[in-house]
């Protein structure tokens, strides 16, 4: 008889759904699994304003299959010129969740990007003060500084001097991908924490060139080294309870990972339960897995955890070799053609 594993449902909190037919595509993976996700802000143009983001949210729920119960938790993208005031409201309102800052230039439409922490100082006051959680793509982006290094000195050069200016800040640094990163926060306060993707607990940067270049293997930040790799493996099977999941499933169109100079993002969200499980089932974790994808995120948010449940099977999984997008145009999912071990039971 296969091994069974009932957990509640889990939560991603960490999630790009894009816009239009690419949502529409997306979107349903997501909800058939996930109670509810942290919407990433990093549309063109990106969503800056309460009204904005609000509409967004709509077109969501107007893309969502009517059996699926999912909620999205709506993030405003943090620019120079975000208004305090109308983040506030937003927040209040119940539209906003949280805040996403990305350093101007560090990822896929990040053009809008904050340049400096005291160019948005005015904006975190105001989000200590009220509790607003800021999420953080947490990557210098110097082109001077080694790509691999740009998370441990943005944690060192921004990070630090963020958090002793402002430390009751609730911080979420965002998809972790190094030891210094797994040790800054399992060693920092409760106001901190982080979600960590199922590419970075499975994979180290060799799976980029494994027999040739592996665009669907190229996210940001970029895979790091297998020492890395470890340190991430053993702070989320640790039990401590600032880890949670966040898949940073990222879908670009085919031709767009497999072109000259292919986008950043691997489509995971297929594959991505069935990978924590297999990390964790290698740990001899598994009784600590719930805690990673279902209850630690809801109690860092202040949310309720989800009442129903999923089951996972250990029964072969297939990973399609491809999706059709509903305007054309494919997209290869993270692991393509690849057996996994884990399956996932919804209904
Ligand atoms: O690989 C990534 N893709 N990292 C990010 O930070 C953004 C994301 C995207 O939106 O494509
Ligand atoms: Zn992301």
């Amino acid at each position: 008889m296969s091994v069974k594993l009932v957990i509640r449902r889990p939560d991603d909190w960490h999630l790009h759904l894009r816009d239009n037919e690419m949502l529409a595509t997306v979107l349903p993976y997501s909800s058939q699994i996930y109670g509810r996700a942290v919407v990433m802000p990093n549309l063109v143009p990106p969503l800056k304003t309460t009204s904005a983001i609000s509409d967004y949210r709509e077109r969501i729920l107007g893309s969502m299959p009517e059996n699926h119960h999912f909620q999205p938790l709506m993030t405003a993208y943090l620019s120079d010129d975000s208004d305090a005031k109308d983040l506030l409201s937003g927040y209040q309102s119940g539209v906003i969740k949280a805040v996403k800052l990305y350093p101007a230039h560090a990822t896929t439409n990040s053009a809008h990007g904050v340049s400096s922490v005291d160019a948005v100082m005015p904006v975190l006051e105001m989000m200590q003060k009220e509790r607003i959680p800021l999420l953080i793509h947490g990557e210098v982006t110097d082109s001077h500084i080694d790509v691999f290094d740009r998370e441990a000195r943005f944690i060192e050069t921004i990070l630090v001097p963020l958090l002793n200016r402002l430390p009751e800040l609730k911080v979420v640094l965002e998809h972790a991908t190094t030891k210094e990163a797994a040790e800054f926060v399992l060693n920092g306060k409760d106001n901190l924490a982080a979600t960590i993707t199922p590419q970075h607990l499975l994979l180290n940067r060799n799976a980029l060139f494994q027999g040739g270049l592996r665009p669907h293997n190229y996210c940001l930040p970029i895979l790091k080294r297998e020492i890395h790799r470890q340190a991430l493996v053993k702070a989320v099977t640790s039990g401590s309870s600032r880890f949670f999941l966040g898949t940073d499933s990222a879908p670009h169109e085919q031709g767009k990972k497999e072109g000259a100079c292919g986008c950043a993002g691997a489509f995971n969200v297929i594959t991505a339960l069935s990978i924590y499980a297999h990390i964790f089932e290698q740990e001899n974790a598994l009784d600590k897995l719930e805690a990673f994808t279902s209850l630690n995120g809801p109690r860092f948010y202040g949310l309720p955890t989800n009442t129903e449940t999923i089951t996972l099977i250990k029964q072969p999984m297939f990973v399609p070799e491809s999706i059709e997008v509903v305007s054309g145009g494919k997209l290869i999912p993270f692991l393509a053609g690849e057996l996994l071990e884990w399956s996932i039971v919804t209904d």
